[in-house]
């Protein structure tokens, strides 16, 4: 029998925030929608990640009424959004009861999959999350922050599957979100996986450094189930692998592959003067399509590179950027090999960039630095010296409870904040999340001239 790969196609999602900084609007794709369901795909990646701020911040959009509009039209193919874990779309530790209320909404408004990671892959952060998916009828997909050092070996990545597994996992997925895994690194290391569990594993990676399509195939061998694509017009670059490219080359391989080649192309026909019209304006910015092989050379991912130049630029040491480029991991063996994923990456570039130009390693160090190194984060990979640890919070404690153990409830509290401005718990999420953001979009919601100012008005008869 033919072996099965399966495709989630990343268009509305990463797609999109990987190439136009998550513009594309919910009119620009309601065209493409029932297509897109017609296509076969596994599932099809639509919220989560930036999609929620960016609704708010740039397009005026009411994301919950995004996700309601697709699941309208969508009406056989799973929905997936990407979760971060107690963080859910922020950067913070958020109370259990949100995170739970979060959960319970996303999937009553039509999300089926989630899947959730945690930036340091401390699984306490995925507890709460996986309950209330679970609770709530959804699949949990629990994913792997892929990265190198040299605590994140095979054996320690198989372990945290295992106990994936046994919290309730539905899916396993391996997120290389910088476009680092190798094709020799991803085939061994779900070999690896795949001898300790029957779950499904869903691969996703970048094409930022020119290997993904490579990766891709050396992951199905090894048994990969589902992977990862973006239709071709938003696809390559920072993005991912053209889904009709690897269709018809699986294809051809011998594998099992459900999409439907003829609609695929009416989906490309759709967003190709998408992707044209975000090229005039300027959006799509034609760096991210640039191959960054250094990603790899420095296991930096491609977006922290252009962060550490752009940095040095602004302070005029431009000349430093390879002494930081050395830098970097080192700084980051000494804070315990955390992935270099949001907002890890950006934490220890300013590090590794703060002991470069001081002239004194740890001279100055952020508060962000504190906190995690505080345990406010999670636990890190790999335990910090007490050396370490003495040099950057002294004699303060270290939490190693489950950071979001001490937050107390919070939902009635932003209830009675926002009073009649919300209407629904979805508004209060939303506030939750992003109050400086919700609040303006609900005032204008309740009061489209809420922010025009009142006019003195001569009546002329
Ligand atoms: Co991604």
């Amino acid at each position: 029998m033919q072996k099965q790969v399966q495709f989630m196609d990343t268009i509305l999602r990463d797609a999109h925030q990987s190439l136009v900084a998550t513009r594309m609007s919910t009119e620009q794709m309601l065209p493409i929608l029932e297509e897109l369901d017609q296509a076969g795909y596994y599932a099809l990646e639509v919220w989560g990640g930036a999609t929620f701020d960016s609704c708010l911040r740039y397009l005026n959009e009411d994301p919950w009424e995004r996700l309601r509009t697709i699941r309208k039209h969508v009406k056989n193919t799973k929905l997936q959004m990407l979760l971060r874990g107690q963080n859910l779309l922020g950067y913070k530790h958020y109370p259990d009861d949100v995170v739970e209320s979060f959960i319970e909404k996303a999937i009553e408004n039509g999300i089926d999959i989630i899947r959730v990671f945690d930036a340091l892959n401390d699984l306490r952060n995925l507890t709460t999350s996986v309950r209330a998916i679970k609770k709530f009828g959804g699949h949990a997909q629990c994913c792997i922050c892929y990265t190198l050092s040299d605590v994140h070996t095979n054996e320690y990545y198989v372990a945290l599957v295992k106990e994936m597994e046994e919290m309730g996992a539905d899916s396993i997925a391996i997120k290389d979100m910088a476009g680092i895994l190798t094709p020799a690194n991803a085939y061994s290391l779900i070999k690896a996986v795949k001898a300790v569990t029957n779950l499904p594993i869903h691969v996703h990676t970048h094409t930022t450094s020119g290997i993904a399509e490579m990766t891709y195939l050396k992951a199905v061998e090894a048994g990969a189930d589902i992977i990862d694509t973006a239709i071709s017009p938003f696809s390559g670059g920072t993005s991912q692998p053209a889904t009709e490219s690897m269709a018809i080359t699986l294809k051809e391989l011998g594998y099992d592959v459900a999409l439907d080649m003829d609609r695929l192309k009416v989906i490309a026909d759709h967003f190709r003067p998408i992707k044209e019209e975000f090229r005039e304006k300027g959006i799509l910015n034609p760096k991210v399509m640039d191959v960054e092989p250094n990603t790899l050379l420095y296991q930096v991912p491609g977006g922290m590179l252009s962060n550490l130049l752009s940095q040095l630029k602004e302070a005029k040491k431009e000349d430093k950027y390879e002494q930081v480029l050395q830098e970097v991991p080192v700084v980051r063996a000494e804070l315990g090999y955390p992935p270099l994923v949001t907002p890890m990456s950006q934490m220890v570039g300013t590090q590794a960039v703060m002991n470069v130009l001081s002239g004194e390693r740890y001279k100055m160090i952020p508060k962000e630095i504190k906190d995690y190194v505080k345990g406010l984060y999670g636990q890190p990979p790999a335990p910090i010296s007490k050396e370490m640890q003495q040099k950057i919070i002294g004699d303060e404690e270290v939490l190693s409870a489950r950071p979001a153990d001490s937050l107390a409830p919070k939902m009635a509290e932003l209830q009675a904040e926002l009073g009649d401005l919300a209407e629904s718990t979805e508004d209060v999420l939303m506030y939750a999340l992003f109050p400086n953001l919700a609040l303006p979009f609900l005032k204008k919601r309740k009061d489209p001239f809420h922010d025009v100012p009142i006019q003195n008005v001569t009546v002329l008869f």
